[in-house]
């Protein structure tokens, strides 16, 4: 059995990667994207992000992202949908446009209200607010807080709540995968959201990790619990474990390691319903052009054959 056919068998909803829309011309790579014993998940890269899908204000385009939730639908997998406010990728006219509190929140109100009407009935979850701490644990200090302060995080669940409720609503971020200053303020988001009356299904954790330094089963596990007991449910949603080039068969026996630890940790909680690579092969991992002199962060390699990581998953479901 494959990945998303283990992970189903031990009660998980699905196992999942990112994908993107430049990549889908590549039919070697499309036909394992559609290998359903893998991948019973997709989420979009890019394609759903603010810049994608409103480049200039209130004029809407979701041709790209569409591609993608079709491609879902053909092949019964489930969408991540991601995602709704993030400091980046976001189009000049929000991050150099002249605001006010009431002006910025109405921009924000509407981005979200058409991008989740328009999507309403295919997304499993949306990621609501991508990447809204600094690492020390304090709010990020984006152009949402800058104008409206840290409100926008719970006015922007209520206003995807509103569009359709029944999509799950996730905060999602890197560095809240352990114990720690930003996993502690993420537990504060999620009861900041609630003392609004609004609603959060869930948060995301990223697991952007790096091999030899990914954090350990237990720890995942704990964090993981940590957030359960706050009536949330969590997911592993862009996991990628890079090494600094070249690869080696050393590195790449740590890196089955440090797959195997994070999937398990997911399998050890039942608050943790699933698991999302950041895309499935190092051809088209983002790490090389974003973290430089490394790579290799995917269980496939660049030429789409299985690393030792793949088995090291397998074996954690
Ligand atoms: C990345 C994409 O994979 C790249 O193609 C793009 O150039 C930059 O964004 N955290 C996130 C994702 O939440 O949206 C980011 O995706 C990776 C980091």
């Amino acid at each position: 059995a494959g990945l998303d056919t283990s992970a189903v068998a031990l009660g998980k909803l699905y196992f999942g990667t990112a994908t993107d829309n430049p990549e889908l011309t590549d039919t070697a790579y499309v036909t394992q994207l559609n290998n359903t014993d893998d991948f019973g998940q997709i989420t979009p890269g890019n394609s759903q992000k603010w810049d994608a899908t409103e480049p200039s204000q209130n004029t809407f385009t979701f041709t790209n992202g569409d591609v993608i939730a079709d491609l879902a639908e053909a092949n019964g997998q489930k969408l991540r949908c991601h995602n709704l406010v993030w400091y980046n990728q976001l189009p000049s006219w929000v991050s150099s446009g002249t605001w006010t509190n009431a002006t910025l929140l109405a921009a924000m109100k509407n981005h979200i209200t058409n991008v989740v009407t328009h999507y309403k009935g295919q997304c499993y979850a949306w990621d609501v607010v991508n990447e809204g701490l600094a690492d020390d644990g304090t709010y990020r200090d984006n152009i949402f807080y800058q104008y409206i302060g840290e409100a926008y995080i719970p006015i922007a669940f209520a206003t995807a709540a509103a569009a359709d409720p029944d999509v799950k609503l996730y905060y999602n971020d890197y560095n809240i995968e352990y114990a720690g200053a930003k996993s502690t303020a993420a537990q504060n988001i999620v009861k900041l959201i609630k003392s609004y009356g609004a609603k959060i299904d869930g948060v995301g954790l990223q697991g952007h990790f790096i091999v030899g330094s990914t954090p350990s089963q237990s720890s995942q596990a704990s964090n993981m619990a940590a957030f359960a007991a706050l009536g949330v449910e969590v997911a592993i949603t862009e996991l990628d474990i890079r090494m600094t080039l070249p690869s080696t068969d050393a590195l790449l026996a740590q890196q089955k390691t440090d797959y195997a630890g994070t999937v398990a940790a997911c399998a050890q909680t039942s608050a943790c319903v699933g698991v999302t690579i950041w895309d499935w092969t190092d051809k088209y991992s983002w790490v090389p052009s974003t973290f430089s002199g490394q790579g290799a962060a995917c269980p496939w390699d660049e030429n789409l054959v299985k690393k030792p990581a793949y088995t090291g998953i397998l074996t954690a479901l």
